[in-house]
């Protein structure tokens, strides 16, 4: 058996009851190895760098659960950016290729282009491409794009869910105009952090009326939109198979206004299915992961505010990383925990989701897991 298949079993219960890292102090070659229990090799690592948001999407952070009297993380349990660099340059070493911050809105975290020159430097020094991206709800992006560039970040993704002031502030619980989020966009795509993409998440009956405004606005203008199904994350959103409007519809209604054409994925395992305005107007997406689920090709890790690993959007626990790291254990312990954690991964929520339907399932926050 090869060094990369000898896996030491590390649950989140197993490390609860103090696990001794030191029989993982251990020299193993991973290099281009590591794949999980399904097969799938660990690319992607989304970072949420903060649980906080300016904005109280109805699906994500619903304002009466997410009210100004609930407690944020301390500052204390959340990874600092000393932390988060130094797990990063594990991951990469594990075959990570791309980064993406995510939150809360990460452009709350005070002193976030610090942390993207820290990673951006980790680019050189492991002389492998690494991008930088961040997802980013656009409140704050306006005045911050230039600095984010400056500090070395790749391109941003943007949420806007509807181009009227009536539908975006309903779904964004907040009095932001749309206006905002434009101008963030607009100074994005000066400051070079493109191509620039816009998420804009479906309900049914809150802003399908938006899609055919959206996509007509964005069309020629460089940017790509992308359309997501309303997904059951965490579990205070209240979601309901009939509030999802599949993909498919989507594309149907924009095609019978402007002719699509479909297009093959940039990369193995991406979310988005493309598709390219016959006319030469750009490119627009659909993300299904409710109808079309995608698992299959899932290389994403995810590593929340508090120093948690998880390995699905939809999971209920995780892999403690912060307590290891302040115990002050070396990166070989590091390195072979996390490795050891995607071996054994199986997750595959969205294939699933119709066979555990209805089953207590408990499930981190989007807040938290950052999407
Ligand atoms: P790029 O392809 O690099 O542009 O990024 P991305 O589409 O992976 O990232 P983004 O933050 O824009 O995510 C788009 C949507 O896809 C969000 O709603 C995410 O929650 C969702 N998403 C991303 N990764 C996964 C995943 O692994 N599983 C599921 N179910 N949804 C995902
Ligand atoms: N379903 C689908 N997408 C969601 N997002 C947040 N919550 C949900 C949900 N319940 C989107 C945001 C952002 C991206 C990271 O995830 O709009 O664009
Ligand atoms: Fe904030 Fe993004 Fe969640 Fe909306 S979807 S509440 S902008 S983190
Ligand atoms: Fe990956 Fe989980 Fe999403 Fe499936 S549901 S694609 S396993 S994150």
């Amino acid at each position: 058996m090869s060094d990369a298949l000898r896996i030491i079993p590390i649950t989140p219960a197993a490390q609860q009851a103090a696990v001794d890292y030191r029989a993982l102090d251990v020299a193993r070659d991973h290099a281009d190895t590591l794949v999980d229990g399904l097969g799938r090799p660990l690319r992607d690592l989304r970072i949420s760098v903060t649980d906080r948001c300016n904005l109280r999407c109805t699906y994500c952070m619903p304002r009466e659960i997410f009210d100004e009297s609930r407690t944020h993380l301390e500052r204390a349990e959340i990874l600092s950016f000393e932390e988060i660099e130094r797990l990063v340059l594990l991951f990469v070493r594990l075959g990570v290729r791309k980064i993406r911050l995510t939150g809360g809105e990460p452009l709350l975290r005070r002193g976030i282009e610090q942390l993207i020159e820290r990673l951006a430097r980790l680019q050189t020094m492991e002389g492998r491409p690494l991008e930088i991206a961040l997802t980013t709800n656009a409140v704050l992006l306006a005045r911050k794009a230039r600095s984010l560039k400056d500090a070395g970040l790749g391109r941003v993704t943007v949420s806007l869910d509807g181009l009227s002031d009536a539908t975006f502030q309903r779904m964004s619980d907040s009095t932001v105009a749309v206006s905002v989020v434009l101008e963030g966009i607009a100074a994005a795509q000066s400051a070079g952090l493109g191509p620039v993409k816009v998420n804009m998440v479906v309900k049914r009956g809150e802003n399908e009326h938006e899609i055919l405004p959206m996509a007509e606005y964005f069309r020629h203008s460089g940017i790509v939109l992308r359309f997501i199904e309303f997904m059951d994350v965490g579990s205070t959103n209240g979601w309901r198979m009939d509030d999802v409007v599949p993909a498919r519809e989507v594309i149907e209604r924009i095609a019978q206004r402007f002719p699509l054409v479909p297009l093959v994925p940039n990369y193995s395992g991406e979310v988005a299915e493309r598709w390219r305005y016959a006319d030469g107007g750009g490119e627009v997406g659909v993300i299904a992961s409710v109808t079309q689920a995608f698992c299959h090709e899932c290389t994403r890790a995810r590593l929340a505010t508090d120093g948690k690993l998880h390995h699905c959007l939809f999971a209920g626990d995780g892999l403690d990383l912060r307590v290891p790291l302040r115990q002050g254990v070396g990166d070989r312990v590091l390195t072979n925990l996390i490795a050891d954690s995607w071996a054994q991964r199986t997750d595959r929520y969205s294939q699933l989701r119709h066979e555990i339907a209805g089953q207590p399932v408990r499930k981190i926050e989007m807040s938290y897991i950052g999407g």
